[in-house]
């Protein structure tokens, strides 16, 4: 094997940006600074402004972002939730923790939910009785973000509760139109309130009122998480954060919430585990600051529930900070990768790249999936010539027996399950490893 191309490089990367992350390490050791302090507010903060919503509330997972979302749309025992049928399969697990059905539907050729399938599904489901179908998880892929102009239209028709997975997408965004609502403007801005939005604030009550959980009630603007005043970055050389052009929204800004994960190798990828939701709704944004510690309310020390520990640590706030500041340069890097495999790969009929290049919709390349028709023996082609890849996800999540899922026709999901590969996408990679990537994928296909 003449070398080595890595997926990822934590430790490059680390290298790149030491001093700051350094600084960020010691400012939170040497005073202690450990839980719920200055880090994780301004990086809330920071989040907030950067994916254009009021309120960002830290958590320890993208798993607790949906978990969490789930719960204080009011989602539970009797409903259904829509899900893509290719994701990660914590999409799905969310919606049944928490007693609620998820219903599969095929994506299309980008990897998202197909919205055609999901009218379908609508026009045809119960609308009334039991298992009525009330939210939508839109999954935003690799980070190019699902249709939300379609899922929000949709949305209002059949009154929805709109969920925006995001965990793989911080930076994509999409045009937003004029007829195209925000779920999430409903909660801040009461007079907005729409059908989906009104729905999920009554069944939350409900709920509430079976749980003994007076988050139901929780009402108007509050100081939490985001709002809290702006601490000093120490020690910084880093990018100042960049504006969102007007009528463009970034995922994570269109549903009651948008869910993210800081999992390590994330586009903004923490050194452990980490999550948060960003909201426009208060009421949303304090059941979480709640809910992640342990239902208390930190500045009265009233419990308002039995909730969870679920907080997003200070310290990887601290250098998840530090790495936000640097996301818009490093999504332009990723894409100069993307357009360089594109140049160079575009002619081998057998691959399909992940270009769409639709004006409404940016790619922000969290992973670099294509697809190609000889599968296995293509990835593994890879592997053996040092290309290090991701075949996510071989076998979808439905397949998998202890699950207890619908395994429906899925034709699209079926057969890009057998065809996707993810070829090395990270800011550390240096250009002449992305031409080395490019020479092994071409000798696959006897190219030069
Ligand atoms: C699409 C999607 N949803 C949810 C998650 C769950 O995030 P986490 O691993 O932080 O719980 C992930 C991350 O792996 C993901 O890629």
């Amino acid at each position: 094997m003449d070398r080595q191309v890595k997926f990822v490089e934590p430790a490059k990367l680390y290298g790149m940006i030491k001093e700051e992350l350094d600084a960020a390490y010691y400012e939170v050791m040497s005073k202690g600074d450990l839980i719920d302090r200055g880090q994780l507010k301004r990086f809330e903060e920071n989040l907030a402004a950067f994916v254009g919503t009021k309120y960002a509330v830290g958590l320890n997972s993208g798993y607790d972002a949906l978990h969490m979302s789930l719960r204080a749309a009011g989602i539970g025992a009797g409903d259904a939730v829509i899900v893509p049928a290719h994701t990660f399969v914590a999409t799905a697990s969310a919606v049944v923790n928490v007693g609620a059905r998820p219903v599969l539907v095929d994506v299309g050729k980008d990897f998202n939910i197909d919205c055609d399938r999901v009218e379908e599904l609508l026009a045809t489901a119960d609308r009334d009785g039991e298992g009525r179908i009330k939210a939508i998880i839109p999954v935003h892929l690799s980070g190019y973000m699902a249709d939300m102009a379609r899922v929000m239209e949709l949305a209002e028709r059949y009154r929805l509760v709109v969920i925006e997975d995001a965990c793989q997408s911080l930076g994509a965004g999409m045009e937003r139109t004029n007829t195209v609502h925000r779920q999430q403007q409903a909660g801040g801005d009461r007079q907005e309130e729409t059908g989906a939005h009104h729905e999920a604030r009554r069944r939350r009550k409900k709920l509430a009122k079976q749980s003994g959980d007076l988050f139901g009630e929780a009402t108007g603007a509050v100081a939490i998480g985001a709002a809290a005043p702006k601490a000093t970055v120490t020690g910084s050389v880093s990018p100042a954060p960049e504006k969102i052009s007007d009528g463009w929204g970034r995922a994570g800004s269109w549903g009651l919430t948008g869910c993210w994960s800081f999992y390590p190798f994330k586009i903004l990828g923490g050194y452990g585990d980490g999550g948060a939701i960003t909201t426009n709704n208060p009421e949303i944004a304090l059941f979480a600051t709640r809910m992640r510690y342990n239902g208390e309310d930190r500045q009265t020390g009233e419990y308002h529930g039995h909730g969870f520990t679920c907080l997003l640590d200070n310290l990887q706030a601290a250098f998840l900070d530090v790495k936000l500041r640097y996301l818009p340069q490093w999504i332009i890097r990723r894409q100069a990768i993307a357009a360089r495999y594109r140049a160079a790969l575009s002619d081998l009929s057998d691959l399909l790249l992940p270009h769409y290049d639709d004006p409404r919709r940016d790619h922000v390349y969290q992973n670099y999936t294509v697809r190609s028709r000889q599968g296995n023996d293509f990835s593994e082609y890879l592997k053996s010539r040092g290309v290090e890849v991701l075949t996510q996800f071989r076998k979808p999540y439905y397949r998998h027996e202890a699950l207890k899922l619908e395994d429906r026709d899925f034709p699209e999901t079926e057969a890009l399950s057998r065809e996707v590969c993810s070829l090395p996408m990270n800011v550390e990679i240096a250009d002449d490893e992305v031409d080395y990537v490019i020479t092994v994928v071409r000798s696959f296909y006897g190219k030069t």
